[in-house]
């Protein structure tokens, strides 16, 4: 296994500042929902992340058909080196795939709800493939079985080079699995990753800790030269 990285799932560049600033973001991803709760302008937004975090940016095409999503691929992949095209797991997305991955542009497919999407947007040549685990639990099926599924697909054939991109995190606990099945990725709202590091056992033993030393006035120990 390689590595594991955390993105931030969101457009908004105050949050991802503050969190870059811990060195905790290897990348973002982005869709047109977080975007559009944004102000200003789409390809200003992206740009501005891109140069905040070194990391892997996704960024999504709105295009449906074959040229219109080629077209806003070749075009976002130009705005900084690190953009990572967002193309839908649909035919005419699969097709797009195959003709911008041959140019040389990444794509991260996304809208995957099923292992047989993942094994085609492989197919295809995208270097992501994001399953939507989230909204899979919210109707009833275990997302996390199909990280499972993906993470094996990927292991059986060295051919497939994508790496398994964990979207639509909703709590720790969906990073936690997602890194004991071996995703490369886990991308979460900036909420998640804050609560990662949060127990009220530390605040309660922290607290504890610091009354105790201020009760006892010791001096902090010199240390010999
Ligand atoms: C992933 O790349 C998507 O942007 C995202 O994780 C979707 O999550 P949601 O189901 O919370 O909208």
């Amino acid at each position: 296994m390689e590595e594991l990285k955390i993105f931030l799932d969101t457009a908004n560049l105050p949050q991802i500042r503050r969190l870059n600033q811990m060195g905790v973001v290897d990348g973002v991803t982005t869709n047109p929902t977080l975007v559009a709760k944004e102000q200003g302008d789409f390809e200003e937004i992206i740009s501005a992340i891109c140069k905040e975090v070194k990391g892997d940016v996704s960024a999504e095409v709105v295009s449906t058909e074959f040229d219109g999503m080629v077209s806003e691929a070749r075009h976002l992949s130009n705005i900084a080196k690190n953009v990572v095209v967002k193309m839908p797991v649909i035919p005419e997305g699969l097709r797009a795939t195959k003709a911008v991955s041959q140019m040389g542009i990444r794509v991260n497919m996304t809208l995957v709800f099923s292992a047989n999407q993942g094994l085609r947007a492989a197919k295809a040549g995208a270097s992501f493939v994001s399953p939507f685990i989230g909204r899979l639990d919210d109707i009833g099926q275990r997302g996390m079985e199909l990280v499972e599924d993906l993470v094996k697909i990927r292991d059986n054939y060295k051919n497939l080079r994508f790496e398994v991109l964990v979207g639509s995190i909703r709590h720790p606990q969906h990073v936690l699995e997602a890194a004991k099945v071996g995703a490369v990725i886990a991308t979460m709202p900036p909420e998640v990753l804050e609560k990662m590091v949060q127990h009220p056992l530390t605040d309660s033993g922290l607290k504890r800790f610091l009354e105790d030393w201020e009760r006892s006035k010791k001096p902090k120990a010199s240390i010999p030269v």
